[in-house]
């Protein structure tokens, strides 16, 4: 069976273990490789990179991995090594994915590829011209409650979409109170170190919006550091110099208009941890990340306005479940095997590092237009 070399750099952190390695190469090792249009198979071989040596060493024997390394440059200078990937601290991406393409390896990363549209541009062009394939990670896509709701969308259940509004965050410890530690990294807090709300999660809306609804054409956003200070993972108090919330408008060459929170400071009462709601003129659907639910037109009940009695309609009923018809993987997982095919078979992948481009471009222009007030096209 054919190997791949697979460089897996930031693989100590909290994506690069859980979501990249084992759910996904691990995963994919374990089920015997990635399977090809023409049946064959191909099994990746990694090769775990970062700083320290023994945290390397514990993540490569508990996932049975045989190789891994402090020394990148050795590990880029090995042809065995056909793809390098980084789910380093995003400050980092730049240099490393440089370091990456000047040694020939196809490039795939975690998002944002960059803090600036500048750069993030930059490194596609830089790719694009070295002619090595390159992707970024654009999990949100796969997700079970995302592929309902493309289901619906294809069989016309929406009529014409209208709008959606999408709710994302939840309530993320400050670490300020006594035994309710953080569970975030607060490298998210600090834009010295890459962090924000907007620079994180806009990325994922621009890839959104983008195939499911309509390219982004305007944004206007209210971005606000709600909570001042917390508390790091020494225990030190740290100023928040991040955005932790942001209110943002998208319009869309579709004229679906998307309204998107993101908040690190609220308290679910929703049905998952991001929601949209999609309305169109036959049906709705509330898209979570597992889950969708569907209403349609036929079954949508008359609210009359009268807040002097109790609401005679329960507004939970007449949603349905979209039930699961097909097994659905990891979404990170699914991701990476295209994007092997991809490298192995030349079958297509247009989430590139241009693609990836686009989200920090929009991160930026959402910034701009909190710092200004005012609406900023997205240009196409
Ligand atoms: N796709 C998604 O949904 C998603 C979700 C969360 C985070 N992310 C992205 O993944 C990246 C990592 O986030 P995380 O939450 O895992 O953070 P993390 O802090 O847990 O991990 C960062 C990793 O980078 C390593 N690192 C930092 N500086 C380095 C250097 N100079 N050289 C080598 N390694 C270095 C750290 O040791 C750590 O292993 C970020 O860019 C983040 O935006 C993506």
């Amino acid at each position: 069976m054919k190997k791949i070399g697979i460089i897996l750099n930031g693989v100590t952190g909290r994506m690069g273990t859980n979501q990249h390695l084992e759910r996904s190469i691990h995963a994919i090792i374990q089920q015997g490789g990635v399977t090809l249009a023409d049946g064959s198979r191909v099994m990746p071989d990694p090769i775990l990179t970062g700083r320290n040596q023994d945290k390397l060493a514990r993540l490569a024997a508990k996932y049975g991995i045989e190789r891994f390394t402090t020394d990148l440059d050795a590990a880029l200078a090995d042809a065995r090594n056909e793809i390098f990937f980084d789910a380093s601290g995003t400050p980092h991406r730049i240099g490393f994915l440089e370091r990456g393409i000047a040694a020939g390896k196809h490039i795939y990363c975690e998002k944002p590829t960059a803090t600036v549209y500048k750069d993030a541009l930059s490194i596609a062009e830089v790719a694009e011209k070295a002619g090595v394939k390159n992707g970024t990670v654009q999990d949100k896509l796969w997700l079970p409650g995302i592929r309902k709701f493309q289901l619906l969308k294809e069989q016309g259940f929406f009529g014409e979409i209208l709008s959606v509004r999408g709710e994302f965050g939840y309530w993320v410890f400050t670490g300020l109170h006594e035994g309710q530690p953080i569970q975030r990294p607060s490298w998210n807090y600090r834009t010295e170190d890459g962090g924000g709300m907007i620079v994180d999660m806009h990325c994922h809306w621009r890839y959104l919006i983008d195939n499911l609804f309509g390219k982004v054409t305007r944004v206007f956003c209210k971005a606000a550091t709600h909570i001042a200070q917390r508390v790091d993972e020494a225990g030190k108090r740290y100023k928040c110099t991040a955005d932790d919330s942001a209110y943002a408008i998208f319009e869309t060459d579709t004229n679906v208009i998307c309204q998107f929170n993101s908040s690190w400071n609220v308290r679910v009462r929703r049905d998952d941890l991001l929601t949209m709601q999609v309305d169109g003129t036959e049906g709705s659907a509330i898209v979570g990340l597992r889950k969708c639910w569907a209403q349609h037109q036929s079954v949508t009940p008359r609210p009359v306005w009268n807040p002097d009695i109790d609401s005679p309609i329960d507004y939970y009923d007449n949603w349905t479940e979209v039930p699961d018809q097909v097994d659905f993987d990891n979404a990170f997982k699914t991701q990476w095997e295209i994007f092997i095919r991809h490298v192995v078979a030349d079958d297509p992948f247009p989430w590139t590092l241009r693609e990836g481009a686009k989200g920090v471009e929009l991160a930026e222009l959402s910034l701009r237009s909190s710092d200004h007030g005012r609406w900023m096209d997205v240009p196409q």
